[in-house]
């Protein structure tokens, strides 16, 4: 038995999947779980890189059994959680459920603490690939050592678990979790509106340091396509995730989704950002009065430059190579991501009028020669 994590391989990318929470809340059962994961397939998604279908709080029975161990709601989960998972991993795709540190979940339901090495067996036993650990009801709790408890617990069971570490960001989770867990939330719950978005955003900025693979800065999931932003804000979330580093799970109805939500969510040049195996997070150069420039190094000397308008007017915005530490003159090729289209060789910058809320992504070709 190891002691834990470190760079086991499981998330040398960021992980990249969808969750009940953000759309349904504690409305899981398994007929969503197993239409989701159908659909996953269906949409091409999983083709796009989603590969976790994790359900988040709401399947836990109101009680533990008479062993103490968790169980699912009869009633959402007639068959049981293995049931499920095996379904989920008839379609090639990992199956991940959600606990809590604490005594109770989020949602008051049975949670995990003085359980953990029991909880994470039955989830291996269960077949669970990923398992994201909630905050609440922990009064008093170290979050360092409790989720260092939890590495050692998923070590112990013997198999291969990704650890997402939910604590909210409260205690700098960035500077200790990286050996720990393989992603760790940096903020409060993301809510479906822009002010929501901007906010988690504004948070993210100087946290670029300590994200790299298998261990991941989480600015939350994503709430695209839920309906409370417009398709440009949408695009800005999908955007500025992906300049992140961001762990991708889709957050909306993947059953019923818009094409329009279907295309935006496998924007391939942009998840192709994301999943970027050098794993550096992006850095904001530029800021002001709602214009933002954000740049992310990318493997083989590559550059991706975000432009972001979080103004209510159209705005100019421009990058300039110097930005991205090259010296006057220099000339660098151009790529627009959502287009994906050549814009073409360009010297010393590049500037583009970017609509009230939207973001418009770049790749800057590495240097010839
Ligand atoms: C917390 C988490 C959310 C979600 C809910 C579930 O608020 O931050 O992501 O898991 O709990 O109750």
């Amino acid at each position: 038995m190891g002691l834990g994590k470190p760079d086991d391989g499981l998330a040398a990318t960021p992980p990249m999947g969808w969750n009940s929470w953000n759309r349904f809340g504690t409305k899981v059962d398994e007929a969503l779980v197993r239409e989701t994961a159908e659909a996953i397939v269906a949409t091409g998604m999983r083709e796009a890189g989603y590969r976790y279908v994790v359900i988040d709080d709401g399947w836990e029975a109101g009680e533990r059994d008479a062993h103490g161990d968790l169980v699912a709601d009869p009633a959402k989960f007639p068959h049981g959680i293995r049931a499920v998972a095996d379904h989920v991993h008839a379609l090639d795709l990992r199956f991940g459920i959600y606990t809590d540190a604490g005594t109770n979940t989020c949602q008051g339901l049975p949670a995990s603490l003085g359980y953990e090495f029991r909880d994470a067996r039955r989830f291996a036993e269960w077949g669970v690939d990923y398992v994201k650990v909630d905050w609440c009801h922990t009064n008093g709790l170290g979050p360092r050592a409790l989720y260092a408890k939890w590495a050692l617990a998923i070590a112990a069971a013997e198999r291969p678990i990704v650890l997402s570490i939910c604590e909210w960001g409260r205690s700098r989770p960035w500077e200790w979790a990286p050996s720990v867990g393989h992603l760790w939330r940096t903020c409060w719950d993301i809510q479906d509106t822009w002010a929501s978005l901007t906010g988690v955003l504004d948070r993210q900025a100087g946290l670029y340091s300590y994200a790299g693979p298998s261990h991941w800065n989480d600015p939350d999931m994503l709430e695209i396509g839920n309906g409370g932003m417009t398709a440009l804000e949408y695009r800005t979330h999908l955007g500025l995730w992906a300049m992140l580093a961001a762990p991708l799970m889709a957050g909306n109805d993947l059953r019923t989704m818009t094409d329009e939500t279907r295309a935006l969510l496998s924007a391939p040049e942009v998840l192709a950002i994301d999943q970027d195996p050098l794993g550096r997070q992006a850095r904001r150069v530029r800021a002001s009065d709602g214009a933002e420039v954000w740049v992310r190094d990318l493997a083989g000397g590559a550059q991706a430059v975000a432009l972001a308008n979080r103004d209510d007017c159209a705005r100019e915005i421009a990058v300039e190579w110097t930005d991205l530490g090259l010296p006057a003159g220099t000339i660098r090729g151009v790529r627009d991501l959502w287009l994906r289209e050549d814009v073409g060789h360009l010297r010393d910058g590049h500037a583009i009028s970017v609509p009230p809320h939207d973001t418009a992504l770049l790749r800057i070709a590495a240097p010839l020669g």
